[in-house]
């Protein structure tokens, strides 16, 4: 639906003179009118976007093509959506994901929905500041698609629906790593998770089943083993807040100092007390982007709530929320309990994000 045109075609047609002199600056602006994007968050709070990059129907249009094309890697075998694959959350469900020259990467692939709502830096030791910086790494990394950003540039300035869109984006059809970066930025802000079974029973749509409710109870009390009626499994101390996460970077005490093999958001900020922390993820779609954590060691929900349960070792880094219970002997869960919780986390499956016509491939 088009609901107010913004029109720069009179700002652009100031620029072309301003700039007509300037080698970088394309002859080829036309005037374009750019739609503003309406994004429907229902009952979450709606997200930040970043206000150099407001989302506008073109822009999120040409990110969405770019996000699915083949032509974005070095043979045009594997675009993102072959790692991001919608109908499994937008994440792999292999755990290290192939990419074009036959080598896996060295972590399990992360969830590109309801990125809008991450606003503390992006893959698993937060490396990338902005999502735009985030988007056009997979495009050159030799484990992923492997494509140099020049060679991409040429490749899509020749096809001419890219054009077209280019154009229609960003009022010319020259192709930049920035305009690139945009783009997807924009298409993965525009992808928003919130009609879960859990969504539907906040807004008093459906109800929860007993095993579901005693599962969500848990979820949300907190530790506390002297009154074990109403100990909880506190998950959202830190997958909290509607979109299960917290935008921080945490160790939750899958290894000793000994066994770290990956240094996670250390090797982004070089400060030793980051070690082995990770970004927290969101629960949303859990139970669709096996396998979990930032190494895909565990296969099933169960594994992951037993690790929380009884599987914690300390460490230098650990949170020190998971130091009770580690000296606790763990979350005293009863295997019913474990399974409650597993159905609670069910109810974060959303269906219609999965099958929404709007994210898939425009080809
Ligand atoms: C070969 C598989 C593969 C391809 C192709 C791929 N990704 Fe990823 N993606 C991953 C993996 C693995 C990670 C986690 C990497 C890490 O943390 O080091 C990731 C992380 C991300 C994240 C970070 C999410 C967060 O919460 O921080 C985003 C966003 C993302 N990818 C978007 C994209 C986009 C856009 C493309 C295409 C330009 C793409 N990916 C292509 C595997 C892939
Ligand atoms: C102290 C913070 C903290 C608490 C409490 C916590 N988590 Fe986590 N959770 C994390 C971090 C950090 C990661 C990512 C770790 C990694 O990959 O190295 C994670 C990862 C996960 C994953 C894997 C997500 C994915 O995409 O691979 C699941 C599932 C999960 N947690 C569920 C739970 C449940 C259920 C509880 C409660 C029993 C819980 N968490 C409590 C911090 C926490």
């Amino acid at each position: 639906m088009r609901i107010k045109s913004i029109h720069v075609g009179v700002v652009f047609s100031f620029f072309m003179l301003a700039l007509a002199c300037s080698p970088d600056e394309p002859d080829n602006r036309i005037e374009h009118d750019l739609t503003p994007f309406v994004l429907d968050t229902k009952h979450l709070t709606p997200p930040t976007i970043p206000a150099d990059n407001e989302l506008t129907e073109q822009k999120v249009r040409l990110g969405r093509m770019l996000f699915h094309d083949d032509r974005l890697s070095a043979d045009n075998s594997m675009s993102c959506a072959t790692c991001h694959v919608q109908s499994t959350g937008f994440s792999d469900t292999n755990t290290f994901s192939i990419g074009v020259n036959g080598f896996p990467g060295k972590r399990q692939a992360m969830v590109a929905f309801n990125m809008a709502y991450n606003t503390n830096e992006f893959f698993w030791d937060g490396r990338a500041h902005l999502l735009r910086d985030q988007a056009v790494l997979p495009i050159q990394d030799s484990l992923e698609m492997d494509l140099a950003m020049a060679d991409l540039i040429t490749r899509l300035s020749a096809i001419e629906e890219y054009q077209d869109q280019f154009i229609r984006a960003f009022g010319s059809s020259t192709v930049t790593e920035e305009r690139i970066g945009l783009a997807l930025e924009q298409f993965m802000n525009s992808i928003i998770s919130v009609d879960s079974k859990y969504d539907k029973y906040l807004r008093g749509e459906v109800t929860l089943s007993a095993s579901e409710e005693r599962g969500r109870e848990l979820y949300f009390a907190e530790f506390n083993p002297g009154f074990p009626d109403s100990s909880g499994a506190d998950c959202a101390h830190c997958h909290g807040g509607l979109n299960f996460e917290n935008d921080l970077y945490m160790n939750n005490g899958l290894d000793s100092d000994a066994d770290f093999d990956d240094y996670g958001r250390e090797l982004a900020t070089g400060n030793q007390s980051d070690r082995a922390k990770f970004k927290v993820p969101t629960l949303r779609n859990i139970e669709l982007t096996p396998p979990y954590m930032h190494d895909g060691r565990f296969n099933t929900l169960e594994e992951v709530v037993n690790h929380y349960n009884t599987g914690m070792v300390m460490s230098s880094t650990i949170d020190p929320a998971l130091i009770y219970p580690i000296n606790s002997g763990g979350l005293n869960l009863s295997n019913q309990d474990v399974q409650d919780l597993v159905a609670f986390l069910k109810t974060l499956t959303d269906q219609e994000m999965m099958n929404n016509p709007d994210y898939k491939s425009p080809f």
